[in-house]
């Protein structure tokens, strides 16, 4: 199985500071933040990565990173050119996934203690052209993607809401998601959202049409560190776990 991490984007919420470098070679505890993704998905059994990084710091990610070698994996690395939103920089991994084949996903900014290996299991155990995503309990949901269950059979997601003022649950989808080659094929059915991106939401929300989207709830801590207090708390968090 491949992995994908997104680290694309702009980080405008953490200005200044991603005036300097991309966000996600910020330092978080004693690495950069994307050293975090990589170390999940290899102790997951992940080890050919592809890197989707944007203009800004490219040089920096093969200065220290190089070709993953020396952290255990293969990296391959892709340039998004513009933050055209999640499901655009996913787009870009369609060359490096192979006709069939499954994969799993990560934003750069999500940082987590789980294992991901029972629940790469268990999306391997269901059919093909499902989706999964990782959900996780967090106290305001109106920051994040916000799964609806099904009615009929709560085992899978009926809908996703972008950032709703009301939410209708106290999860949010994370950056953690789970698909096979036909993803590519529904990038293709979305237009960009209102402020311009090819939201990973609208993808989602065409496998849960048909109820393909499953879900996991992860066990342990979880953030995206996209603001300098999660940044910080993430820090005294992870400082000692690579
Ligand atoms: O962290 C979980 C949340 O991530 C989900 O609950 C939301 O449904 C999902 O839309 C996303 O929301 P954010 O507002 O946090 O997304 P953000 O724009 O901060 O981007 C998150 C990561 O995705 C970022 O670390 C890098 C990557 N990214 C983002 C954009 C917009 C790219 O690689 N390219 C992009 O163009």
């Amino acid at each position: 199985m491949k992995g994908v991490i997104l680290a694309g984007g702009t980080g405008s919420r953490l200005l200044p500071l991603t005036r300097l470098m991309n966000k996600h070679l910020l330092p978080v505890g004693n690495y950069p933040m994307v050293c975090y993704g990589i170390d999940r998905l290899r102790r997951g059994g992940i080890t050919d990565i592809l890197l989707v990084i944007s203009k800004q710091s490219a040089g920096l990610y093969t200065d220290f990173l190089g070709s993953g070698a020396s952290f255990g994996v293969s990296l391959t690395y892709k340039i998004q050119e513009a933050a055209g939103g999640i499901a655009e920089a996913l787009d870009l991994a369609e060359g490096f996934i192979s006709p069939g084949e499954r994969f799993v996903v990560l934003l750069g900014d999500n940082l987590f203690l789980d294992d991901l290996t029972p629940y790469v299991d268990s999306f391997l155990k269901q059919s093909e052209g499902t989706a999964k995503v990782l959900l996780t309990p967090v106290e305001d949901a109106r920051r994040y993607g916000v799964p609806v269950f099904d009615d009929k059979d709560p085992s899978w997601i009926a809908y996703i809401e972008e950032k709703p003022k009301r939410p209708k649950t106290n999860y949010c989808v994370t950056g953690i998601y789970m698909y096979d080659s036909d993803v590519f094929d529904i990038i293709r059915r979305i237009a960009p959202s209102g402020r311009g991106e090819l939201e990973i939401t609208d993808v989602n929300n065409l496998y849960a049409a048909d109820r393909k989207l499953s879900y996991d709830v992860l066990k342990e801590w979880w953030s995206d560190a996209g603001t300098f207090q999660s940044l910080r708390e993430a820090g005294e968090k992870l400082k000692d776990t690579l």
